[in-house]
């Protein structure tokens, strides 16, 4: 799809129907194919090249219009119609299947000289004094294998054991960087097996810890265990939610139409080419696709497919091999995705017919294997770390050791389930891994070299800081400690309070916080105010200029509104949104103190857990008395951007802003929207009244779809929304 006219032709075509659609006139019948067609491309555009030339919320008109049509046609619903990736029903089990030839692993290589001794043997076997090299990027992920027939996908395989695989079709249809159909049939080609590997990048894998973490699940400790767990999930929903994507690199078996004496055996190579010229876009091709491994990644790239042919390079003889692995390494950490090494490939095919496989992996490829960024140490102890919610967390300290590049000297081992699932004791050796600049994990702990001297990880009973007993809830993997006063929380509160997204007192930061604590000069929240600062003045490292900032910072915070302070308090469960939806609740903060647990439940956003963490919090008299003690050193309790929300044309209308917005920051779309009296929420929920789209939206917008009453709009359609309540 690299042709130009082809490209400016599908998007002059995606205006025109855009421009329909926008004034609300559906597409009819006639347009199915063009829809198909144009959204294929786009989806082209945004998954294999990075480059989309329409927003999401244009994608998904288009994407709604085909819907449209294929509700009322069912019978002309194709397998690779762009709808249906999604709603592929539960897989019950994932039947073993057998690859078409079987997925030979490669052998590695750690240094030059392994690479000169591979080169060495090839050139012997050969006869040549100099061999051309295709070098590509060993994705750290779980390969795959797919069949193609008569241009659609067919079958999707995880690797298995070599021989056989699981079918996982299902869950492969979700990834969108994989084509459902591509024309291979202009090639002449009726059945193909191709095989890549699928990654997630570091920016999901790390999302996705975080979520686990808050759930208070295990961690994974690296990405390629969260793509193989993924591919394997029984719903294919759930696969679509973890943005994996595919990198195909391998053409390992093909069937040609046009030549039946190929159609039950294993073709050579190139042999289409070397009887008859393909047609390539109804004309003569005049390269054969299958004479090199790079035309192969070429070929894939036309055929739609995320193929290596960016990162490809091809060299000449195994000195210039050397050199790029080397400097591909240290660009690693600069990738979106994780690589383990590269890969160096005999380019010639016929050539790698000629040296052919040994019985474990092909004599034409090999693996330079990066840095290992998995190191073995001892677990030396374990520290229990009380944080601002006062929640528990054991910490393993560890015997430094330097994982790529990094020293390592402790790591969080989150809760006792995951201490359960490693296996953990004091005094074990552990395999740790640092995936890129991903936070590093215990992969595993080694039993097996245990001496008896090892020593179970025991869970205080009592808070490592203030002594006080440890409670957990049902339902919930961590141990807290509930006493507010906790020196520990204590000082975490605080720094939480005067931090960038609440109170915003610059220049206080953690150290100064802790500093001032130790020197006795803070105690609590509302101390923040009544620092001694003719003491501080007497301390090292505080001058007139720095203590002058510091106090004019923390004046300027008495005006910051409600919800930064509500939010500063660091109730649980309440985090930014939620403070604003809170703030816009009440006329002065205090009147949450009559509140009770259903009123709070009727707000937006505000569920069950939400509504009760408030309520406790609010019936607390320490908290009670430390909100008017913060009123009396004056700062602001009362709503008083209400009265402007109040005279707002958008009263009461909620707005949830998603996806990246291109002339707005989101805080200022936010507060925007609350000028003109909108209500800002954090979910989707039929209590949603306007879904506010920028790029890369993503399942808000899925779930919004489904609510008809929510009304989907991009960014500059807010902005004149806001302009003609304006006027
Ligand atoms: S070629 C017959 N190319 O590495 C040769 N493999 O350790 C087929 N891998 O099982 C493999 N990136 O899962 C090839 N660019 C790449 C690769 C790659 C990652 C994986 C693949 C293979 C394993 C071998």
């Amino acid at each position: 799809m690299d042709n130009n006219k082809e490209i400016m032709a599908l998007q002059q075509e995606s205006i025109e129907i855009l421009k329909d659609l926008q004034v609300n006139t559906p597409c009819d019948l006639s347009k199915l194919d063009l829809l198909k067609k144009i959204l294929r491309f786009h989806e082209h555009r945004y998954y294999i090249i990075n480059d989309p030339f329409i927003s999401d919320f244009e994608y998904d008109l288009l994407y709604n219009s085909l819907k449209i049509i294929e509700v009322a046609h069912p019978n002309l619903i194709t397998v690779d119609s762009p709808t249906q990736r999604v709603g592929s029903s539960i897989n019950k089990s994932f039947e073993t299947v057998q690859h078409l030839v079987p997925m030979l692993s490669l052998e590695n290589s750690y240094d030059a000289d392994d690479l000169m001794d591979w080169d060495r043997k090839a050139k012997e076997q050969s006869n040549l004094s100099v061999i051309e090299y295709c070098i590509e990027p060993k994705f750290d992920g779980a390969s795959i294998s797919l069949i193609y027939e008569n241009d659609l996908l067919v079958r999707g395989t995880t690797r298995g054991d070599g021989v056989e695989g699981e079918d996982i079709t299902n869950n492969i249809k979700q990834i969108r960087s994989i084509p459902l159909s591509a024309p291979f049939s202009k090639y002449g080609i009726k059945q193909i097996e191709i095989r890549g590997e699928i990654v997630m990048t570091k920016v999901s894998f790390t999302k996705y810890n975080e979520n686990l973490i808050s759930q208070g699940l295990s961690p994974l400790a690296n990405p390629r265990n969260a793509v193989s767990g993924s591919l394997r999930m029984k719903d294919p929903k759930e696969v679509a939610k973890r943005n994996l994507e595919a990198f195909l690199y391998h053409v390992s078996y093909y069937v040609l139409e046009r030549i039946p004496s190929t159609a039950n055996r294993l073709p050579k190579v190139g042999e289409l080419f070397d009887n008859q010229q393909a047609t390539v876009n109804g004309n003569q091709s005049t390269v054969n696709p299958f004479t090199t491994h790079s035309n192969s990644l070429n070929l894939l790239w036309n055929l739609g497919f995320r193929s290596p042919q960016k990162e490809k390079q091809v060299v000449e003889g195994i000195e210039e091999v050397i050199k790029h692995v080397h400097d591909f390494e240290l660009m690693r950490d600069t990738l979106p995705y994780e690589i383990d090494g590269m890969v160096i490939k005999v380019n010639d095919f016929a050539l790698q017919e000629r040296l052919g496989m040994t019985t474990h992996h092909p004599r034409w490829a090999i693996a330079f294997k990066f840095k290992a960024r998995q190191a073995t140490t001892k677990l030396l102890g374990v520290e229990f770390q009380v944080g601002r919610t006062g929640a528990v967390t054991p910490v393993a300290k560890l015997s430094p050791v330097q994982v790529g590049g990094v020293t390592v000297s402790s790591i969080s081992i989150h809760n006792k389930e995951y201490i359960k699932e490693k296996d953990l004791q004091i005094g074990d050796t552990v395999l740790i891994e640092r995936a890129g600049d991903v936070i590093p994990q215990i992969v595993k702990s080694q039993p097996e070299l245990r001496t008896g001297e090892e020593v179970p990880i025991e869970f205080p009973k009592q808070c490592p800081v203030c002594k006080s007993e440890l409670f957990k809830e049902e339902g919930e993997a961590v141990w807290r400690c509930v006493n507010i006063e906790c020196e520990a929380q204590v000082v975490e509160k605080i720094i939480h309070f005067v931090s960038k997204d609440a109170m915003d007192i610059k220049s206080m930061g953690d150290a100064n916080v802790r500093k001032f604590y130790e020197l006795g000069l803070l105690k609590d929240i509302p101390g923040v105010y009544t620092i001694n600062f003719a003491e501080v003045a007497t301390t090292e490292g505080f001058g007139k200029k720095s203590i002058d900032n510091l106090t004019a910072a923390i004046e300027a915070s008495k005006q910051q509104p409600l919800y930064r302070l509500i939010y500063g308090l660091g109730i649980r469960f309440v985090g930014e949104t939620t403070a604003k939806v809170l703030a816009n609740a009440v006329e002065h903060l205090l009147d949450f103190a009559t509140k009770t647990e259903e009123d709070l439940q009727k707000l937006d956003d505000v569920g069950v857990k939400v509504a009760k963490s408030i309520y406790y919090f609010f019936s607390n008299e320490q908290n009670i008395a430390m909100l008017h003690q913060l009123e009396t050193l004056g700062l602001q309790l009362k709503n008083t951007k209400k009265a402007t929300v109040a005279s707002g044309g958008l009263q009461d209308q909620t707005f949830l802003f998603t996806g990246t917005l291109s002339k707005l920051k989101r805080s200022e779309a936010e507060a925007l929207a609350e000028q003109h009296g909108g209500k800002i929420v954090s979910s989707v929920s039929s209590k949603l009244n306007y879904l506010v789209v920028g790029e890369d939206a993503g399942s808000k917008l899925e779930k919004a779809k489904k609510i008809n009453t929510i009304k989907i709009i991009t960014e500059n359609e807010f902005l004149e929304l806001v302009k003609e309540e304006n006027i």
